[in-house]
């Protein structure tokens, strides 16, 4: 049945994170027609389910970000292309390829940071062009190409993993900001990717883990995540990163990336910048961790990333009381760039990449045009 993103219910399935996981986590996946989304606005108190069955709901669910994560926006576009045309029903191939145009051009922008949104949709878009057929055909071979984005990228968050293990050496103590786990992600994560594999190698002592302000990814989802899987971690305030490498708390700091540029300047959330700066102060590793499919060769430099700006009632508020002043002015960018100088590294599922980034992401990611 279809369910508009639109109106959430009541809660309906409460779910206490101190409990051991009962089901794994799976932020998309494809069920007969449509995806189906974990609805992240609801964690930590509820876990709601959303079957994604128009187009609407797709790009809804993305800008909202009840679907997040540049890896998970990625994979729910390319299922959301396939409903699009499973929707158009039986129609001429001619009149199906000028809807797939507008289909693509509406999901694939319905956030501009995370590059994968894009390119997982010009996948799609191609593969369904490629189809000899009317739309039904075309939908079947938009279907398997979003498949094969969803099973690579789960993929790549284990090989992100195996080599972040590697690279962490004797770093026992991680600080990591935002969610790049399996609610952002085909698989496991990325930065959390690396955080689940030290865990179970037996090689962590802890996480601590930004609570990432406005929308609290930190606090609210990597928390409820690493409790579900029984990973020992302690949210602070993203003001108290500094305090904490003082105080030799921090070994290795751990994160994402939507889009990382050719010369190795990366967007993340919005704060990212900030840790780098004060990992660099205090000479911790700054590790970002991605699958190549978040590198975008074709963006010479950070200055080149759109950074997306978001509601200000973001600012102003939080699940209903007010944190500003009433009509307080907000900026509220939702990413910021971190330059490839603070960059200790890149975990990726190819592997480590090291300064000179640019020469290492051109062999890895390949030149402008990719993708
Ligand atoms: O606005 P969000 O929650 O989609 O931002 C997500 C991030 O910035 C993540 O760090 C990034 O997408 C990597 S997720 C594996």
């Amino acid at each position: 049945m279809s369910r508009p993103i639109a109106t959430i219910p009541p809660a309906t399935h409460p779910v206490d994170a101190r409990a051991p996981a009962a089901q794994p986590i799976t932020a998309v996946a494809w069920d007969g027609g449509a995806a189906v989304i974990i609805d992240q606005r609801q964690l930590p108190d509820t876990l709601v389910h959303w079957r994604l069955s128009t187009v609407d709901a797709v790009v809804d669910a993305i800008r909202t970000l009840a679907v997040r994560g540049a890896p998970a926006i990625g994979i729910a576009g390319a299922y959301g292309v396939v409903t699009g045309l499973l929707a158009l029903g039986d129609v001429a191939r001619a009149t199906a390829l000028t809807e797939l145009e507008r289909l693509a051009l509406r999901i694939g922008t319905a956030r501009p940071t995370a590059v994968n949104l894009a390119t997982a949709v010009a996948r799609v878009t191609r593969a369904a062009s490629a189809t000899s057929g009317d739309a039904p055909a075309m939908a079947a071979g938009a279907l398997a190409e979003a498949r094969a984005i969803h099973d690579q990228d789960r993929a790549s968050c284990e090989s992100i993993g195996r080599h972040g293990l590697g690279m962490l050496g004797d770093a026992r103590r991680l600080l990591t900001h935002c969610n790049t786990g399996r609610l952002a992600t085909g698989g496991d994560g990325t930065a959390l990717a690396i955080v689940y594999a030290a865990h179970a190698a037996g090689r962590l002592d802890e996480v601590l883990v930004d609570e990432t302000r406005p929308l609290l990814q930190g606090a609210r989802l990597t928390a409820w995540e690493l409790a579900r899987a029984g990973v020992p971690h302690r949210v602070l305030v993203d003001g108290a990163a500094g305090l904490a490498m003082v105080r030799g708390m921090v070994d290795a700091v751990v994160v994402g990336c939507d889009r990382v540029a050719a010369n190795g300047d990366t967007a993340n959330k919005v704060g990212t910048y900030g840790l780098a700066v004060l990992a660099a102060r205090h000479h911790i590793p700054f590790l970002v961790a991605g699958p190549l499919t978040s590198f975008d060769p074709s963006t010479p430099d950070g200055a080149g990333i759109v950074v997306e700006e978001r509601a200000a009632d973001e600012v102003r508020g939080f699940g209903g009381a007010a944190t500003t002043p009433v009509g307080a002015p907000v900026w509220n960018p939702a990413f910021d760039v971190t330059p490839a100088e603070l960059i200790t590294a890149f975990v990726t599922d190819a592997g480590i990449l090291r300064p000179p980034f640019g020469p290492a992401i051109a062999i890895a990611a390949g030149g402008p045009g990719r993708g």
